[in-house]
């Protein structure tokens, strides 16, 4: 209906324009509705700038018109002529418009732009939309445009605990984000592999915590886990004081986005542990990384911690995180054993849910209120918590079906810690794929979803975690472009979105971005997914049964892909082993199946691929045995192939196999696994 009547209007006011050209694809995120014309507005002599808004606002909008690079010139009203006129005030067009206060209606005629809003923030947005149509065309085309976003919450989560990076760089994604009209920046300022804010109550925080030896994650983390004092020789980290989290946080109101600190508890928490042993659960040596829930001094802590927060941060959400707790040492504490009888608590998951509850109610009675990741729900759910979906999205529709506010950043689209391209082609990463393609075709609240459980889905975001980008210019490489199809998604109304439009929008950002000194991942230069898995193989087995040596020889059941049909069904694995596409295989042997060609063949070549992703250990094998048989009980060898297996950093992709010729009714395929523990990967056994 609303759309209907915006349309309506526009249809009414495009006809002012004598020989309306054509839509054109300009603005990021692509807009509601925008009408243009074939005019534009003569900016040779300036332009006369005239703002009515709040005084702090004005002076934010005055530096944001300044970015669209026309001469410009503040009057104290608004000229006839020549004129960017930028009124906060109510405007009927957005009534009806689901999140219409940061909603804005731009018109450029000959005589000059106006942009109106309910908010400032609508401004922002329009000066945004303003900017992209000056540096793509040119000049200012005329058009209207009605626009608002289609969620309220359109969010990157920036890692700073794995690898810090200083508010520089913090402040140049923020610059990027506002370009793309994103407003929320959740902050991960916390987390085993360092501390990374200032609290003056808590100084080993961030005089011990912040600080670790040796610097890449990997070494770190599969080594001793250690942090070590400031200063010493070797320490690798660093943390924003006080300071520097107010100065982003007002460099980001600035720019109309909101930082939303991360404080986790209680798990993800070894870090706050190295530094204050004393809240471990147990003095047992073994590693710990949950704060210990039965013990007072946690809440003393956590609550001094949080006031400092909130004192830095005016963000009205306080994310607590919540996620991925062990849980397993709070069952050999007394404390959190007492804790548990003494408020009559099932299991570890309601333990848990005491201290959420705890935390929630002290953060609402301050003003605040929580987001957590959907382990939240585990042992039940705070009474005003919303919850961040990462584990799919499931945990964000119970949620919302039990009427609780959730935000979508599901791993499988929105965890941009995967490589965007061919993996050989691509940095060091925690593996995975996940191009722009699959990233945009994210849809947070389908039709299919029940009414109720959409109005609470308040929005989207992209997740970027850390433990593999040590570098600045790799996180960067790492969130852009793919960011930018998050912002589309949370801005967009799913009929606007279209992603061959969006491709063409994002490869001008990019190449912006690289002349501005980004380095974004270079879209131009896509390889795109696995070739072999673009369409069906043909080959003599398709459809033959398999048979596998169940135990020691089967798939692990999460990695089952198409069960036991997978290795002849035709369909070649992409660039990642979750596309259920490949076959894991964990056991102690490796692969050993049989294929049942069903009737005496002649074939000439049989082959399999096999992939290596040393960093989730995925290996290729050490030798690969082929033989075949006629009668199912005397096997031939056809072949019997060595393979010096050699960890390396990049994922790779090879094929074992033989040719010849040979009239064969079984065909058996074994793959032996090498030295290194971990999983056999394959997606096929080809014969022809
Ligand atoms: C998460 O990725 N553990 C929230
Ligand atoms: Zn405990």
């Amino acid at each position: 209906m609303r759309i209907r009547d915006i349309i309506t209007l526009v249809c009414a006011f495009a006809m002012l324009f004598v020989g309306s050209a054509e839509a054109q694809n300009i603005i990021t995120p692509a807009p509601s509705v925008a009408v243009w014309g074939d005019e534009a507005v003569d900016v040779h002599k300036g332009l006369k700038l005239y703002i009515e808004a709040p005084e702090q606002d004005a002076a934010r909008l005055e530096a944001a018109t300044m970015d669209v690079g026309v001469e410009l010139r503040s009057v104290s009203r608004p000229a006839r002529r020549g004129f960017i006129n930028l009124l906060v005030t109510d405007v009927d067009e957005l009534k009806g418009m689901v999140n219409a206060e940061e909603g804005y209606v731009m018109d450029i005629t000959p005589a000059g732009v106006s942009i109106k809003a309910p908010t400032a923030a609508g401004i922002y947005y329009g000066l945004q939309s303003l900017r992209q149509i000056y540096a793509t065309e040119g000049e200012l085309v005329s058009c209207h445009i009605v626009d608002a976003p289609r969620f309220g919450y359109r969010g990157i989560l920036i890692d700073i605990s794995r690898h810090f990076r200083t508010k520089e760089f913090l402040k140049r994604q923020i610059d990027a984000m506002a370009e793309v009209k994103m407003n929320r920046l959740h902050l991960h300022l916390t987390d085993a592999a360092g501390w990374r804010l200032e609290v003056e109550s808590y100084p080993r925080l961030t005089s011990y915590a912040a600080w670790r030896v040796p610097h890449t994650w990997k070494e770190w983390w599969y080594g001793e886990r250690r942090h070590v004092e400031e200063g010493t020789e070797g320490a690798y980290g660093g943390y924003l004081t006080k300071d520097d989290a107010r100065e982003l946080v007002a460099y980001a109101a600035d720019r109309y986005i909101t930082i939303i600190p991360e404080i986790e508890m209680p798990g993800h928490s070894d870090e706050v542990l190295a530094a204050y042993p004393e809240l471990r659960c147990t003095q047992l040596p073994e590693r710990q990384g949950d704060l210990c829930i039965g013990k007072e001094a946690t809440f003393e802590m956590m609550q001094a911690i949080l006031d400092e927060v909130i004192d830095i941060f005016p963000s009205e959400y306080i994310h607590i995180g919540g996620d991925e707790a062990g849980k397993s040492s709070w069952k050999e504490c007394d404390d959190c054993r007492r804790r548990m009888q003494q408020e009559g608590l099932e299991d570890v998951d309601e333990l848990q849910s005491y201290m959420i509850h705890r935390i929630e109610e002290y953060l609402n009675a301050r003003g605040r209120q929580i987001i957590g990741w959907d382990e939240i729900l585990q042992g039940g759910l705070a009474p005003n918590a919303t919850v961040m979906s990462w584990r799919g999205e499931e945990g964000g529709i119970a949620a919302a079906a039990a009427g609780h506010d959730a935000i979508m950043s599901p791993h499988g689209y929105c965890y941009i810690d995967a490589p965007q391209d061919a993996p050989y082609s691509q940095p060091e990463s925690i593996g995975g794929y996940l191009p722009l393609d699959k990233v945009y075709s994210y849809e947070p609240t389908p039709a299919s979803m029940d009414a109720t459980v959409r109005d609470h889905i308040i929005g989207v975001q992209a997740n970027l975690w850390a433990e593999f980008i040590p570098t600045d210019e790799h996180y960067e490489h790492m969130l852009w472009p793919r960011a930018i199809a998050v912002a589309e998604i949370g801005w967009s109304e799913p009929e606007n979105r279209d992603f061959t439009l969006f491709r063409e929008r994002a490869v001008r950002i990019v190449d912006n971005m690289l002349e501005r000194g980004y380095t974004p991942f270079d879209l131009k230069n896509e390889i795109g997914n696995r070739p072999e898995s673009l369409q069906p193989v043909e080959h003599l087995a398709v459809g033959k049964s398999v048979s596998y040596l169940y135990p020691s020889f089967y798939y692990a059941p999460q990695y089952a892909a198409n069960g036991d049909a997978t290795l002849t069904d035709g369909l070649r694995g992409t660039w990642t082993y979750a596309d259920k596409r490949w076959q894991g295989f964990l056991g102690r042997g490796g692969v050993d199946v049989v294929v049942d060609m069903g009737e005496v063949t002649h074939i000439e070549s049989i082959a399999a691929d096999f992939m290596q992703i040393c960093g989730p250990g995925v290996f290729m094998p050490c030798r690969v045995e082929i033989w075949g048989s006629v009668d199912g009980e005397n096997f031939e060898l056809l072949t019997d192939i060595e393979h010096e297996v050699v960890v390396d950093e990049l994922p790779s992709f090879k094929s074992f196999g033989w040719e010849g010729s040979a009239d064969v009714r079984y065909i058996r395929y074994k793959a032996h696994r090498s030295k290194y523990s971990g999983f056999l990967f394959t997606d096929e056994i080809i014969i022809k």
